[in-house]
């Protein structure tokens, strides 16, 4: 792993303790690095009407969106978790170059989004 993935890393392990997680107590980090080197950060945030929490990574993301980066602009994203299969679908929505994750078995992967979700959906 490159030394900005790891730095990476740390953002979105730093970010977690914010998550809004009072129904799984799971909380999960992530951070998105633009090409011109901007981060923004993203934190799992749940509802009592459970299916409609959202995950770390699209908070990230989302947040890369309200400040005007979109696809292509998008280098890395490292989460503190493995990317449930809607967000896989986001990272390959949003061409992320690389997926830094923090894998059950507590190693760090880095991987690509095409890896993740192959033969994707595409409108
Ligand atoms: N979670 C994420 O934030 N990202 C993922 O990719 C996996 C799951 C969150 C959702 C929920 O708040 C908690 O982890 C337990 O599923």
């Amino acid at each position: 792993m490159t030394a900005a993935d790891g730095d990476l890393l740390e953002r979105a392990q730093g970010i977690a303790e914010r998550a809004y997680a009072p129904y799984s107590r799971y909380h999960v980090g992530a951070a998105v690095r633009a090409s011109d080197g901007q981060v923004f950060e993203g934190v799992n945030v749940e509802n009592a009407a459970h299916p409609l929490g959202i995950c770390a990574e699209k908070s990230a993301l989302s947040r890369a969106v309200a400040e005007g980066y979109g696809p292509g602009e998008l280098e890395a994203i490292a989460v503190t978790a493995s990317p449930c299969g809607g967000c896989r679908q986001w990272l390959v929505e949003f061409q992320l170059d690389r997926v830094i994750y923090l894998a059950a078995s507590g190693d760090a992967v880095t991987t690509t989004p095409a890896e993740f979700l192959p033969d994707t959906f595409e409108l």
